[in-house]
This record gives C-alpha cells, sequence and structure tokens, in this order.
C-alpha cells in the first residue's frame, strides 16, 4: 500500500507496520499528553502513566525499522500535572535504553500559553505551591547514526540555522494565528503552531525527503511538508481530523513547484464549516 501524500484513518499501531522498512527520513509527531485534555474527537486524554508510557514505547518501537539509518524522530511532549508527572523523561529512558534510539538533542520551546495560570496550589504560601509550565519539549533522536546518509538539497537560511540552532525556542506572537484559530473553531484541540514542524523539517532533512506524523491531527506537519517540498504521510485514529486535514492540504495551490499562501476567505469558509468537529 503505497502511504505516500496520504493521511490515513486508523490507529498507528496498526498502519505503520505497513509501511516499507527504512523509508522515512524524519517523525514529527506530538501524542495525546494524558492530561485529560477535553475536546478531542475520540477517547479520552487520560489512561494511568504507567499504560501511557508502555503504549508509546509500542508506537515508537513500531516506527524504529521504518526509519532510514540517519532518520530522525522529534517528539513533542509536555509533562502532566504542573512537572510533577515526568512524561519527557520517561520517554527518554525508553528511546535511549530500551529501544535502540540515539538521543540527539532536546529542544525547549515556549508556549507563551498563561491558561493554566490560576493553578497555583498554596497561593502566596510556600505550603505547597505550583509551578505551571509554559513550555514543552521536543525530544529528538536519531537512527543509527547522527548524519543523514545521502546528500541533498537545503532551503535553510544562514540566519535561520543560526537562530534556530539555539535551543530554547521562542516563536513569535504571530505564529500562534493559525493554531489559536484551529482551537477557537473547535476545529482541533492541541494543534502545533506551524512554525515548530517548519522548524524541524528544514533544520533536520534535505528538500525532497519524507515525514510521517503518526498523529497528525490537523495536519499542520502535512501542511508544512507541503509548502517545503518534502513529502508527508499522516495517520489519525479520528475521520473527523483526517477529513480536515485532507481539505486544509487541498487548499494550498501547488504551481510549477512553487507553492502559495491559501486563500484567508477560504480558510474562513474551512472554520466555519467545520466548527462542530
Ligand atoms: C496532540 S494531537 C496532534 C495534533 C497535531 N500535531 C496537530 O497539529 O493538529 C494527537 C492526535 O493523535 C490522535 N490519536 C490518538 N490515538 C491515536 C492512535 N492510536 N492512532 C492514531 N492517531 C491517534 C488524536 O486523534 C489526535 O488528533
Amino acid at each position: 500500500m503505497d502511504f505516500l501524500n496520504t493521511i490515513s484513518v486508523g490507529d498507528c499501531l496498526d498502519l505503520i507496520p505497513q509501511l516499507p522498512d527504512n523509508s522515512i527520513d524524519l517523525v514529527i509527531t506530538s501524542p495525546k499528553y494524558n492530561v485529560d485534555l477535553p475536546g478531542y474527537d475520540l477517547g479520552g486524554d487520560k489512561m494511568s502513566h504507567q499504560d501511557y508510557i508502555k503504549w508509546l514505547r509500542e508506537v515508537f518501537k513500531a516506527i524504529y525499522p521504518k526509519l532510514k539509518k540517519g532518520g530522525r524522530c522529534a517528539i513533542n511532549v509536555g509533562d502532566g500535572e504542573n512537572g510533577r508527572v515526568h512524561t519527557h523523561s520517561d520517554i527518554i529512558q525508553f528511546m535511549s535504553h530500551s529501544l535502540r534510539y540515539l538521543p540527539y538533542t532536546t529542544i525547549v520551546w515556549e508556549k507563551h500559553n498563561t491558561s493554566n495560570r490560576t493553578a497555583w496550589g498554596s497561593f502566596k504560601s510556600p505550603s505547597n505551591p505550583s509551578f505551571p509550565t509554559a513550555m514543552e519539549y521536543i525530544l529528538i533522536f536519531a537512527k543509527g547514526s547522527y548524519e543523514l546518509q545521502s546528500k541533498g538539497d537545503t532551503d535553510l537560511t544562514k540566519e535561520e540555522f543560526v537562530e534556530w540552532s539555539l535551543t530554547p525556542w521562542e516563536f513569535p506572537r504571530t505564529a500562534y494565528k493559525e493554531s489559536s484559530r484551529l482551537i477557537n473553531c473547535g476545529i482541533h484541540p492541541a494543534p502545533f503552531p506551524p512554525e515548530l514542524p517548519r522548524r524541524l523539517i528544514k533544520m533536520l532533512t534535505w528538500v525532497g525527503a519524507t515525514v510521517l506524523d503518526p498523529f497528525i491531527g490537523s495536519g499542520t506537519t502535512a501542511e508544512q511538508c507541503k509548502r517545503l517540498g518534502r513529502n508527508y504521510i499522516g495517520f489519525d485514529i479520528s475521520e473527523k481530523y483526517v477529513d480536515y486535514t485532507n481539505k486544509r492540504l487541498a487548499h494550498i495551490i501547488t504551481e510549477e513547484g512553487l507553492f502559495h499562501e491559501e486563500n484567508p476567505d477560504q480558510q474562513e469558509e474551512i472554520c466555519a464549516s467545520d466548527s462542530g468537529i
């Protein structure tokens, strides 16, 4: 089955094994964080932490043979309970120790999100204060080698390389416009800001590479791949999210290899017609 430049509905644990081995240059993904976030189309966002980590381990174990040697895997995740549940560190443990991934780097990005700001714990008291985290992690791993095994063309500018190779990442406030729109329209409760996959794609792959997102959601990874001349493969368990992603991708017009901004009026139509998702 050819998944190249398609978005498929299904459980990624069923779909990943159908991909050819050694075919993926980069995985960019963000699983549910297991923080009881409301608003997902299917299923909840809360299982025991042990079961959650066991499930993620199965997903990234299935991905390993599908990556090319030198391919990378970037996992965006946040910790639970204001930093008391160390999801990111448990993922690093199983990726680098029980699975065979090479730890490449950890990028912290600042969310500028103060929605949890009232979770003070013991307010104005050292008794049991909370530390809400307005940042997330991008955990990056490599398979077999830190170096890409093929040569290709890059679209990175000198300025981008210099700025993006320094962590933490701070996105301009305008970078949240699209993800805020998706949340506010009720299309998806947890989309990436497009700047996140954009930076990873440009920093970690040659033009024309193949990028997999097994939890594609509203399709941000695929949308950025299409704009940047990379191939994409996306999976999501929700048919509604896959339908939305396909509509979103159809609005990116390609012409002689150039990728144009979509018509903002059409974007508004998408919001209006799908606000019931
Ligand atoms: C945090 S969201 C990803 C959001 C995405 N990065 C975006 O920009 O919209 C996680 C997604 O995983 C999907 N999902 C949950 N369990 C899944 C499974 N077993 N297989 C495939 N997708 C799954 C959910 O439907 C949800 O859309």
